[in-house]
């Protein structure tokens, strides 16, 4: 499925997705796990950060600077009126270019969208993002290989794809990125995130 394709879909369910998702702990935890791991604490950016931003929260009380990316406009539109003082970016995560250096860079639930023939590039894009020691925390498909599914959520018709764990941690690996902590943290659940940290 084209990203703009899954933009339209999102933009149909911003209004729900804020509704369930601005108080929730969903992957709060997993954040927090991230930020230990983080020795800077100057700007961080979340990914598909979608119309909750409770992900936004979380970085300023550790004293990050907040920035949000996402393809959806309502998305955005709806996470702006929450949040009026992160900086929003409307793009395509596999188009855009990264202005800046990030301590913390987040991706949660969101890359898990992309044409699998995207992953890579954003996966070595995201790691060129990172500032010295800079930390990286992605989820995705698990198992040894690549694979595409799709699926119904709240009406809406969404496309997945995976390079499988293996594959992302050579990307990681070949780009300066060495994996901290990889979980099946929704087990049995085919869902996995990862931390990564930048080196020299
Ligand atoms: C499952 S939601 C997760 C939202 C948020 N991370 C959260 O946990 O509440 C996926 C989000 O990723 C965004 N997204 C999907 N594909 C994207 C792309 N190619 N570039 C940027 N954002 C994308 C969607 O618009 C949506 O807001």
């Amino acid at each position: 499925m084209h990203p703009e394709d899954t933009a339209a879909r999102y933009d149909r369910i911003a209004q729900w997705w804020q509704t369930q998702h601005q108080d929730s702990l969903y992957g709060v935890a997993q954040l927090k796990r991230a930020i230990k791991y983080t020795p800077k604490n100057h700007l961080a950016i979340d990914i598909g950060c979608g119309s909750s931003g409770r992900f936004f929260k979380v970085l300023s009380e550790h004293g990050f600077q907040a920035e949000g990316l996402d393809i959806s406009a309502e998305m955005i539109n709806l996470a702006k009126k929450l949040h009026p003082n992160v900086t929003f970016y409307r793009e395509d995560i596999s188009a855009w270019k990264p202005p800046k250096s990030y301590s913390l860079i987040v991706a949660w639930d969101s890359t898990f969208h992309l044409p699998l023939d995207r992953q890579e590039q954003v996966v070595k894009k995201l790691c060129d993002a990172l500032e010295g020691d800079g930390v990286l925390m992605f989820t995705c498909g698990g198992g040894y290989k690549h694979s595409e599914v799709s699926g119904t959520f709240q009406g809406e018709n969404f496309e997945y794809s995976t390079l499988g764990v293996n594959a992302f941690l050579k990307i990681l690996n070949e780009h300066n990125c060495t994996c901290l902590h990889l979980e099946y943290d929704q087990y049995p659940e085919n869902h996995v995130y990862i931390i990564a940290q930048k080196h020299d």
